[in-house]
């Protein structure tokens, strides 16, 4: 008997040698390796325009050639431009003679003036983008980074039943001299806060523009008026306010800001810097001069 059991164990562990007895079967697989998340990026954000109104049909049919609204150079949540000098640096001129390269966060005060020379070298016409009651018809041009995201404004204020128009966009520099002229023959005591002189109007950038609302004159009282700060009373005015930042673009000249703009509150008055930067804007309630003010360095010598 004894005999019988030790064969019987050698004949098995002879099989087990022949098969391995399904162990390797019973290995537990190693755990997936764990997929690897690129941390401190931040988030990915939209190129494309906002969305319309639901049910919008654009009011004028773009060419084609009418590019896609660009997103803002500047690719994070939080935009910071953290000045930082090195004896590298490119060394400042006199304002007089600054000539920008043509991105959309060039800064433009009464300090900070452009060269006579500078113009944009992507003006586009109004006219060839948008309806004529838009335009009313005026050759006004705008730098053509704009021009994609206005036409999307124009429309989804135009499907929600308003009716903007645009009174002014690109300023050379002696087109503004003839608005600087105007406004002190008409209001010499205010010029100053009402208009920039030449060389210091964010219109000069070509990405600048004014808007109008058919409601200002019954509200003013006045059949020609064509500026006046009851614009944020309009419906137009208070969907811009409430929206331009969607597109891209910001109120230069806010309520309370004339301190540090040194300009009265202009509610007309849009200038795009890309839908990130305006949308940073808008929600941390600072606006455009004041963030570059703090955030960018002294761009030319006054
Ligand atoms: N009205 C604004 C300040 C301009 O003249 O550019
Ligand atoms: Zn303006």
């Amino acid at each position: 008997m004894k005999n019988k059991g030790l064969i019987w164990l050698g004949v098995l562990f002879g099989l087990c040698l022949l098969t391995g007895c399904g162990w390797e079967t019973a290995v537990v697989p190693p755990p997936p390796l764990p997929t690897l998340v690129p941390t401190g990026l931040p988030a990915a954000t939209s190129t494309l325009p906002p969305p319309s109104v639901a049910g919008a049909t654009p009011i004028a049919q773009q060419p084609a050639n009418t590019p896609a609204p660009t997103a803002t150079p500047t690719a994070t949540a939080t935009p910071t431009i953290t000045p930082s000098p090195t004896p590298t640096a490119t060394p400042i001129g006199p304002c007089d003679e600054r000539l920008p390269r043509d991105d959309l966060f060039t800064i433009v005060t009464q300090t900070y003036g452009l060269s006579r020379d500078y113009a944009p070298q992507d003006l586009v016409l109004l006219t060839d983008y948008l309806p004529v009651n838009v335009t009313l018809g005026y050759p006004t041009e705008i730098r053509q980074i704009a021009i994609g995201p206005l036409v999307q404004m124009m429309a989804d204020m135009q499907n929600s039943g308003l009716e903007p128009f645009i009174i002014s966009g690109y300023r050379s520099y002696a087109a503004q001299a003839i608005s600087w002229d105007k406004w002190n023959r008409e209001e010499p005591e205010r010029a100053a806060i009402l208009s920039a002189r030449p060389g210091h109007s964010e219109h000069q950038l070509g990405t600048t523009v004014d808007f109008g609302s058919p409601e200002l004159a019954e509200i003013v009282g006045i059949a020609d008026i064509e500026f006046h700060t009851y614009f944020y009373q309009t419906s137009e005015g208070i969907w811009l306010a409430e929206n331009a930042h969607r597109y891209g673009f910001t109120l230069s000249y806010p309520r309370g800001a004339q301190e540090l703009t040194g300009f009265f509150y202009e509610p007309w008055h849009f200038r795009y810097v890309g839908q990130e930067m305006a949308t940073f804007l808008h929600e941390s309630g600072t606006y455009l001069t004041e963030y570059q003010l703090i955030n960018q360095p002294e761009p030319c010598i006054p």
